[in-house]
């Protein structure tokens, strides 16, 4: 009998294809997120993989519900944050994400969101589809330059790094914060470490690229953006819970920096009487990050690839509890 795999999401043609060879394939038949009771009856039958498409919760609950024959859960990006990856490695099951795949398109997205900022491109955009502009004023949308600034990276991994490669390419001074030195990426792009503090008082833009972990939780905070510059702006494509939610609400209203962009939140969907929504300096996209076709077509297919590997008895290779090798020993 096939192997069972349960797709959260729709996925490319290709991914699927790749799976359907080898396994028997059920999928969402939503075009939503699956609520968590939904996901649990979805696969209480018994399965032996999970591809996780979204930030569906991956819970206690849910690895029960699915059995004993799990023995992965992929997900569909770098972020895992969704996943209970203590009780996946207690049940020896493998969690893997798609890693470095969409580094590039992220940072492309980070660096528009950046560009946006700086020179006001939304907003002028709005002016001018709107019918507003009614005659030429030359001091309209005044914004500041990216070239020859700051550039502050907050988690110089895979993200980060095309992050400081774009700034190089825009001229900017890059500076970053990660708990590990990257002497390697500092030699090869001039760019240099500081501490976090130093980083945000220091930089003109900051940008966060470290994933959420108990550590990482809350490392923005009301102190941390209290040392940013009234002239710097805060980007953020990582993950909501990384900044202290009200304490950014506090410093836009007040004008304590100059504007922030982003793309992740603490809840998702943004709630409609969210305060966030009615401030000014702030720009706003619906996680679409890794939101590419050619992006998410190799992202899918990497999922299914894991997924493949594991069923044929072979070690997954981008695993985030490797520990669960032991654990399958
Ligand atoms: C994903 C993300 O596209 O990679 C991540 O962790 O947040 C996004 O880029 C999202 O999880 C949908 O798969």
């Amino acid at each position: 009998m096939k192997p069972k795999v349960f797709i959260t999401g729709s996925i490319h043609v290709d991914a699927l294809n790749l799976l359907r060879e080898i396994a028997e394939i059920k999928i969402n038949p939503y075009s939503r997120i699956l609520s968590r009771n939904e996901l649990i009856s979805m696969v209480k039958e018994g399965i032996d993989a999970l591809l996780v498409v979204d930030m569906e919760k991956i819970d206690k609950d849910v690895i029960e519900a699915a059995g004993n024959s799990l023995k992965i859960i992929a997900r569909n990006g770098v972020g895992y944050d969704n996943v209970d990856v203590r009780e996946a490695t207690r049940r020896g099951i493998y969690v893997t994400i798609t890693r470095d795949i969409l580094s590039e398109t992220v940072a492309d997205l980070t660096f528009g969101l950046i560009l946006c900022l700086a020179r006001r491109i939304h907003e002028a955009h709005v002016f001018v589809k709107t019918g507003l502009w009614r005659e030429i004023n030359l001091n309209q949308f005044m914004g500041v330059d990216v070239n020859g600034k700051v550039l502050g990276i907050v988690g110089l991994g895979a993200i980060g790094t095309c992050v400081a490669r774009r700034a190089k390419a825009f001229n900017m001074r890059v500076i970053y914060y990660d708990i590990i030195r990257r002497s390697n990426v500092e030699k090869e792009l001039n760019i240099e470490f500081k501490d976090l503090d130093e980083l945000l008082s220091t930089s003109d833009y900051v940008s966060i690229h470290v994933p959420l972990t108990e550590e990482t939780k809350g490392l923005i905070d009301r102190r941390r953006i209290g040392l940013m510059k009234e002239t710097a702006f805060l980007i953020n494509t990582a993950r909501g819970p990384i900044i202290d939610r009200d304490a950014l609400i506090e410093a836009l209203m007040n004008r304590r920096i100059a504007g922030a962009a982003l793309d992740v939140y603490w809840v998702e969907p943004i709630p409609q009487d969210d305060p966030i929504l009615k401030l000014e300096n702030i720009l706003l996209t619906p996680h679409i990050g890794s939101a590419t076709s050619e992006c998410r077509r190799r992202m899918n297919i990497a999922a299914a690839e894991e997924i493949a590997r594991c069923l044929r008895g072979e070690k997954p290779v981008n695993i985030v509890n490797p520990e669960v090798l032991e654990v399958n020993r």
